[in-house]
């Protein structure tokens, strides 16, 4: 049916996101989140560019750490702020899970006004659990190197309305935690994912499930303007962006597939060349555009790589397999792996679906 939508250029998000909603009425409520993820995104890329002028005070560490033991970045907080305070207000918002929050933030209105939710009058329509990596690629901002915003979106359990007053402190404790539960979905559960980045320009990428649709902000206007309707990546390549420095630690399959590559001796015959930015969302970014193979596998020190299941692997696979592309663990499709906590780990290979193949295949014949 998305098809159907924006047959001409020079539309803008909130255009875009009004015709889906007309064309696919169940998806309305989508809307309202989407509005939410519009006006924060320009506020995040407008505080990233705005750091760097001489009179900032918002680069540099906050001074705290994150449940993953990382050292946040004072915009690593702000960011995570401004995605909330927008999101919550939309009233459409179930639970949300941030790489900034310990534990999911329950934002379903309370008539007790627990877990400080704040008071939000909600209807019979559809509720969303948002995920989301608000800076992504954090440690390279100091030095103005592209960073990004990742989100997944999930349906909501409807059966999670807490009835504070009418149950025991016991039986809410534990609807509560039933309802937080809503953030451990697969990635095949998703209804939608999207990342900016924060570059040259600023790019608003996204799926709902029927292709990839790439907005350009452009800065005059204040709009995210539809510049790529239905992205799909190139099927083979001859680019990789992995950490490189890790190569000893890597599973011994990946080091395999990246010798081959390095040496042209792999499925193509091609002599790969490396780029790495260290910022996910960039690095996933230019996959798209011109094919490649992105990755943190797992490794010795680190099993499940670094990268995370929900706010980082499963909404970024979702895109790439939208635009023709593959993501694996290496066994495994990470679309398909349900999490068992909110910032668990995952080993992420994706990019042009022959190279991922290519990957798969050396993980199969080592085991
Ligand atoms: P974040 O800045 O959100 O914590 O994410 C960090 C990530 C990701 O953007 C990138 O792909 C990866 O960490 C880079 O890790 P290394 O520095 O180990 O290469
Ligand atoms: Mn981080
Ligand atoms: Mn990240
Ligand atoms: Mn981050």
């Amino acid at each position: 049916v998305l098809d159907d939508v924006c047959e001409t250029m020079g539309v803008t998000l909130t255009r875009f996101m009004n015709e889906v909603a007309m064309l696919n009425p169940e998806l309305k409520e989508l809307t309202t989140i989407f509005g939410a993820i519009d006006t924060a995104c320009k506020a995040i890329s407008n505080e990233v560019k705005r750091s760097q002028l001489p009179s900032s005070e918002t680069l540099g560490y906050q001074g705290a750490v994150n449940a993953q033991g990382e050292d946040q970045k004072k915009l690593d907080v702000i960011t995570n702020d401004l995605l909330k305070r927008a999101l919550r207000f939309t009233g459409r918002l179930g639970v949300l899970a941030s790489e900034e929050e310990d534990t999911p933030v329950d934002v379903i209105g309370r008539s007790t006004g627990k877990s400080g939710s704040l008071e939000i009058v909600l209807d019979e329509t559809t509720d969303y659990v948002v995920c989301f990596d608000p800076l992504d690629g954090s440690s390279n901002v100091d030095a103005g190197i592209p960073t990004g915003t990742i989100i997944g979106i999930f349906e909501h359990d409807e059966t999670c309305e807490i009835d504070f007053d009418n149950i025991g402190e016991d039986e809410a404790a534990e609807q509560e935690a039933r309802c937080l539960a809503n953030t451990l979905q697969p990635g095949t559960n998703l209804v939608a994912a999207a990342y900016c980045l924060y570059s040259s320009s600023t790019f608003l990428t996204l799926t709902l499930g029927n292709g990839v649709y790439m907005f350009t902000l452009d800065e005059t206007i204040g709009e995210f303007i539809l510049a790529k309707p239905n992205v799909r990546i190139p099927e083979s390549s001859s680019i990789y962006s992995f950490n490189e420095a890790n190569l000893d630690y890597w599973d011994e399959p990946m080091r395999e597939v990246v010798e081959r590559w390095r040496e042209g001796t792999g499925r193509s015959g091609v002599r790969f060349s490396s780029r790495y930015i260290g910022s996910m969302v960039g690095d996933v970014h230019r996959t798209l555009m011109y094919g490649g193979v992105f990755g943190y596998p797992g490794d010795t020190k680190n099993p499940n790589g670094k990268l995370r299941l929900l706010y980082e692997g499963a909404p970024m696979a979702f895109i790439m397999e939208q635009a023709g592309g593959l993501a694996t663990t290496g066994t495994q499709r990470v679309m398909e792996i349900t999490p068992e906590v909110v910032h668990q780990r995952v080993p992420v290979i994706m990019g042009s679906k022959n190279d991922v193949i290519e990957v798969i295949e050396c993980y199969k014949t080592a085991a």
